[in-house]
């Protein structure tokens, strides 16, 4: 039977297979602690491949802590549009304008501080504290849970338990390098359907590999399940070759971001009733002479709990003025390739491409997009 695993052999093992094999990320060019935790935010809950592209283009953007505690609301989540999860760069941004203002300009190395900032929890802290600043702490995301499952052949390890063993190989002089050489293992040859175990530094230290559970370690949460929901979508478009938007709330979901006035379809309603209760609240009678109704493909758009179909329905009015009746958002007409410049979520590019694609073939009137 394996023994179980010892720090010393480990942390050699693991931190011998960063040096060589670990992944050459752009976070991981310095060790800024503003990069780091730019790093951090962007990938919780985003994969490593699509967090790079971004990663570089907003430190081009905001290359220091200063620059980014300038800017407005709207820009930051211009430049996080298409990551997801927006509450990520607003809590981003109210932090760094506290660090700026309150700290000096200097990311805080001490955890409890850390913790004061808005978006970071126990696991960015520890990320943060232990790459940047070399603080002894074990940052436990997805992968660490995984490959720390394996190496203890745990098969429900609570997160007291999961500390509890990372404190024991914790790598005390290089934390940060510790952490992400199983940060590595973990998404490269841990994984979690096929872990690779001949190309795997501590497949001797290993007691899921000497038992053969990998396969089970760690037992996944029955799957959540998924909701399903309808949203009928008026795109209203105008004679001056404009789109109608409505800014969402600052709270909740894609908070802050632009969309086309919806509503959601419950299950009594038909699409259409809906539909035509949005057009009346926005001043637009779908049934008058000089408005033309172009039914769009619905777009279908995953949440990490949530599915919403969104079915669209284009309204052409050459009505002139709009008298909306709605006060719950800010609404704004606004020319069709200026609508690229609002932040928006991916299901609302997705709307805005069907919808300019339908005008681009729609024959009497407004001719290409
Ligand atoms: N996931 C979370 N933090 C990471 C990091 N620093 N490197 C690679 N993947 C990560």
């Amino acid at each position: 039977m394996t023994e179980t695993p010892r720090q010393e052999l480990t942390s050699e093992l693991l931190l011998d297979y960063y040096d060589k094999r670990g992944r050459k990320l752009p976070w991981r060019e310095n060790s800024d602690p503003y990069r780091v935790w730019v790093s951090e935010v962007m990938l919780q809950q985003t994969r490593v491949e699509t967090v790079v592209p971004y990663f570089n283009a907003w430190i081009e953007k905001f290359p220091k802590l200063s620059d980014l505690a300038v800017a407005d609301e709207e820009s930051v989540l211009n430049m996080w549009e298409g990551l997801g999860y927006y509450s990520r760069a607003r809590n981003l941004l109210k932090a760094i304008k506290i660090v700026a203002e309150d700290m000096d300009g200097l990311v805080p190395r001490d955890l409890v501080k850390l913790r004061t900032l808005p978006g970071i929890g126990e696991y960015t802290a520890n990320a943060i504290a232990s790459i940047a600043y070399g603080e002894p702490v074990p940052a436990i995301d997805g992968n660490l849970r995984r490959v720390l499952s394996r190496l203890f052949d745990l098969s429900y390890p609570s997160p007291k338990e999961l500390r509890s063993k990372a404190d024991l190989l914790l790598d005390r002089d290089r934390p940060g390098d510790w952490n992400q050489a199983l940060m590595d293992l973990g998404a490269t040859v841990c994984t979690s359907r096929a872990p690779v175990c001949e190309e795997c530094p501590l497949e001797e230290q290993c007691q899921s590999r000497a038992r053969g559970t990998q396969g089970e370690r760690p037992i996944s949460k029955s799957r959540q399940l998924v909701r399903s929901k309808i949203h009928a979508v008026v795109i209203a478009v105008n004679y001056k070759h404009e789109f109608l938007l409505r800014k969402r709330p600052r709270n909740g979901l894609l908070g802050g971001l632009w969309e086309f006035p919806e509503s959601e379809v419950t299950r009594e309603d038909t699409a259409t009733s809906v539909h035509n209760d949005v057009a009346r609240g926005l001043g637009i009678d779908m049934a008058a002479d000089q408005v033309e109704l172009i039914p769009l493909n619905s777009v279908i758009h995953k949440f990490s709990h949530l599915k919403i179909t969104y079915k669209p329905l284009l309204i052409f009015s050459t009505v002139q003025g709009s008298n909306c009746k709605f006060t719950d958002h800010e609404y704004r007409w606004v020319e069709y390739n200026s609508v690229k410049n609002l932040p928006l979520s991916v299901g609302q590019q997705k709307l805005l491409k069907h919808a300019k694609e339908a005008l681009t073939y729609r024959t009497c009137g407004v001719g290409a997009v």
